[in-house]
């Protein structure tokens, strides 16, 4: 299609692959006003506030014609919705839509975080079976013995030497960690949970990194990685990316340990709503009534020995009679 026939044209590419050479030439010829995104995001070198980016991408959206270009952020998805559809073509039509799938994904991750940051200082209530969570005597004792019998499961795994504990919370497994493992490095994004971990621990063998682990990468290797919870809330277009993230983690013979959520109605919150085992996200609610959208993926032991096994893993996969699922093993290859 002849470049006269676009109006409104965002291109992206990676460093240095020419996108501002190619939106410089296309504004001349499309007789369009141009813009760079690193300088709507950016100003003397420091990140602009997002309500001040936000009315500078309204005001370019509503022009009749534009060329923008820059690596693709979720604040730029005003930008990006089609104001006449027919004049996009397939490709821009099957690029938006994969844009906008990666803009609701930021959105949700970025959603997940502000959540765990805000559910901070009431997380605990959850692991204790308090408030919303308590679900009477009967219920809270089959979770607190399922509780246990995990415990003795990473037990009998020995997470000694050096332990990457990724998404590590507020510290329920990094006190169980730090019983066996020489020292534990904790990664999580929010400030507030690594907080209450330091405070519950207080101990000098834990490394605490406040990171987005999306895009964290290690700087050194270990022999045991470990994660509880959070499986469940990568998405699943990031399972495979995230798995040869904890690859990277792992020294030769390095080993994997993982727990995490089974579908059922006691585990979570009495007014949580489940949204059937297929979903992939749910809504979540503080005691202050705020909700928030986050990723929540749950998996069938099965399946997820069978999509681990796909990538390389031998990994075993068990489950407690019901709330938990728990997976232990290293590369196979
Ligand atoms: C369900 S909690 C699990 C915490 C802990 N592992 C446990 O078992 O109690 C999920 C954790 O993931 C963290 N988290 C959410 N999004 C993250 C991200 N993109 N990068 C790193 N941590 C993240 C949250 O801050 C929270 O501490």
């Amino acid at each position: 299609m002849a470049a006269e026939n676009y109006e409104r044209v965002h291109i992206i590419g990676s460093g240095g692959s020419g996108k501002t050479t190619l939106a410089r030439k296309l504004a001349v010829i499309l007789d369009a006003s141009y813009y760079e995104l690193d300088h709507i995001g950016y100003e003397n070198g420091a990140k602009r506030s997002l309500e001040v980016r936000y009315e500078d991408v309204r005001r370019i959206a509503s022009q009749p014609t534009w060329v923008s270009e820059g690596g693709f952020v979720w604040w730029v998805d005003d930008l990006l919705q089609p104001r006449r559809r027919g004049r996009f073509s397939v490709a821009g039509r099957k690029l938006h839509t994969r844009v906008r799938q990666s803009t609701m994904n930021q959105n949700i991750q970025d959603e997940q975080v502000a959540y765990y940051r805000a559910r901070a200082g009431e997380y605990d209530e959850w692991f204790r079976r308090d408030g919303r969570y308590d679900r009477g005597p009967e219920a809270n004792a089959r979770w607190a013995e399922e509780i246990a019998s995990i415990s003795d499961a990473l037990a009998a795994f020995n997470p000694a030497g050096d332990v990457l504990e990724l998404a590590a919370g507020t510290g329920w497994w990094t006190e169980r960690l730090a019983r066996y493992a020489a020292s534990v490095t904790a990664v999580d994004a929010s400030p507030e949970t690594l907080a209450i971990n330091r405070g519950k621990l207080g101990d000098a063998s834990v490394r605490y990194m406040e990171a987005d682990l999306f895009e964290w990468q290690p700087d050194r290797q270990y022999d045991v990685i470990f994660f509880s919870f959070w499986l469940s809330h990568v998405p699943l277009e990031r399972f495979d990316a995230f798995w040869g993230l904890v690859r990277s983690c792992l020294k030769p013979n390095g080993r994997v340990f993982f727990l995490d959520s089974r579908y059922s109605e006691t585990s979570t919150a009495a007014d949580h709503r489940l949204e059937g085992e297929d979903a992939t996200t749910t809504l979540r609610r503080l005691n202050d009534g705020r909700e928030f959208r986050i990723v929540k993926v749950f998996y069938q032991p099965d399946d997820l020995a069978a999509r681990l096994a796909a990538l390389g893993w031998g990994m075993t996969v068990r489950t407690t009679p019901n709330h938990f699922l728990y997976g232990s093993g290293a590369p196979a290859l």
